[in-house]
């Protein structure tokens, strides 16, 4: 896949410092909208694996309203599952670039599974709506949909790991050899559980707040999702604190810093927090408290991407020092050969030369005798065969002959360098 390598441009130091912001923004847009994805098609698939051919029992209810509820409708799924994900792509390329790691590689792998596994999971949710359906396809849509999602998130988290340890950025060359990295498992199960968390709470405000529809719902059922959703989602923040810890722990040194601990605490404050209120809507049945812990729970996601994006600035400091060096110095060739390529295609005027000539040489040259400077007859020849020589040395004059000083820088465009030369060259063939 080396194609990929040669797709991107060398970024510039203002570029690369764009690139943060951006990451934090696909990360923002994407992962929520991915962790509903991921949740609601987990618990609809199980529900819909217990309601085994009973339409319309209540685990069929309760699977639809899982898929119907937390996975958006297409658009979304390509606005804000697919493209930040390519988006990312894009950007870590630039980040990356010149550096041996297999970022662009592993997220290609991630954007396909990922787009593939969203489509299976918008056809099994198509499947709901649908009069008849067989019940083969229908949980098979929905299983390899989760699979193809699980296999795009793994990847995704093996990247995310590798880029925090970059002592092993040149020896890993694909996902698996990185497997087994307590760090991988660790992010892994984290990212998986804190979506199945927020899925839990998410059905509950949505079910609650946005689908008028499901207002009129009866109140049994209601009680039933409202326990079911509080119960998964404290089921799941209650995994948190450990998960945490857990990837604090192995998170490799250049990843460590106050920064990385400060945002972990702040996290799991919110998480204390967000049990206590959840302990509260699942004993007392009172699903205001919904809207509450959802926002609560957004905000920790937010910190959450925070408390990993730190992480990984710290870990890339050096590799992001160095780029800059890098891209500096690309800049600065790529602008002496823009210089190179103006000059060369500067025509000398042979008008410009004698004007030249009158004004700012012939004061200490002559052709014949020595002025300040030596006479023309006597430097020029050796010049015929070098023009280019000659333009260099009016354009920086060095010490050539003990016998005279040393002739002065007189600033002249590079059009009349060119056009003095000629005009001497000329000259000189003349005398002859
Ligand atoms: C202020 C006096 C002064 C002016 C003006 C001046 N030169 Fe000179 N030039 C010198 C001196 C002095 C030397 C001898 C330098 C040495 O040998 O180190 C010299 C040397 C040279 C040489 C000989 C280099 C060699 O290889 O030996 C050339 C050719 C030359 N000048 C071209 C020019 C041209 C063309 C201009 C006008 C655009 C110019 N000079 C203007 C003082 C001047």
């Amino acid at each position: 896949m080396d194609f990929l390598n040669g797709f991107f441009l060398p970024p510039s130091a203002d570029h690369l410092h764009l690139t943060k912001y951006l990451i934090l923004l696909v990360y923002f847009i994407h992962i929520p909208f991915v962790s509903l994805l991921l949740g609601g098609t987990f618990f609809s698939v199980f529900f819909r694996l217990l309601a085994g051919n009973q339409r319309e029992s209540l685990n069929w209810r309760i699977s639809r309203d899982f898929i119907e509820t937390l996975v958006f409708r297409k658009t979304a799924g390509i606005i804000l599952g697919v493209l930040p994900i390519l988006v990312l792509t894009l950007i870590e390329g630039q980040v990356f670039y010149d550096a041996e790691i297999y970022v662009v590689h592993f997220l290609f792998y991630t954007t396909i599974l990922v787009a593939l596994g969203i489509t299976s999971v918008y056809f099994y949710q198509s499947t709901f709506r649908m009069a008849d359906i067989h019940p083969l396809l229908q949980l098979s849509s929905g299983l390899g949909g989760l699979f193809l999602l699980f296999a795009g998130y793994f990847v995704f988290s093996v990247n995310s790991a590798l880029i925090l340890d970059p002592g092993r950025w040149a020896t890993v060359t694909d996902p698996t050899k990185f497997l087994f990295s307590w760090n991988v498992i660790a992010r892994f199960l984290h990212f998986i559980c804190a979506a199945f968390a927020v899925s839990g709470v998410a059905l509950v405000f949505f079910l609650f707040n946005w689908k008028e529809s499901l207002k009129e719902i009866d109140a049994s059922y209601r009680n039933t999702l409202l326990k079911l959703g509080g119960g998964i989602g404290l089921t799941f923040t209650l995994l948190q604190p450990v998960l945490l810890f857990w990837n604090l722990i192995t998170l490799p040194d250049p990843a460590l810093s106050m920064g990385v601990f400060a945002s972990t605490i702040i996290v799991l404050l919110l998480i204390l927090f967000i049990s206590l209120l959840l302990v509260r809507l699942v004993k007392n049945t009172d699903f205001k408290l919904g809207t509450n812990i959802f926002v609560l729970f957004v905000i920790t996601l937010v910190f959450m991407i925070i408390n990993d994006h730190l992480a990984r600035e710290d870990a890339i400091q050096n590799h992001t020092r160095l780029l800059v060096i890098r891209a500096d110095g690309i800049a600065a060739e790529i602008e002496s050969e823009r210089e190179r390529a103006r000059a060369a295609s500067i025509e000398p005027d042979l008008a410009v030369g004698a004007t030249v000539f009158k004004n700012q040489c012939s004061a200490c040259h002559g052709f014949e005798q020595s002025i300040v400077g030596p006479p023309y007859n006597a430097v020029l020849p050796k010049y015929q065969e070098d023009p280019e020589k000659l333009a260099e040395f009016i354009r920086n004059p060095y010490k050539v002959d003990e016998n005279y000083p040393a002739m002065p820088k007189l600033g002249l465009s590079e059009k009349e360098i060119k056009s003095i030369v000629a005009y001497l060259l000329q000259e000189e063939n003349k005398q002859k």
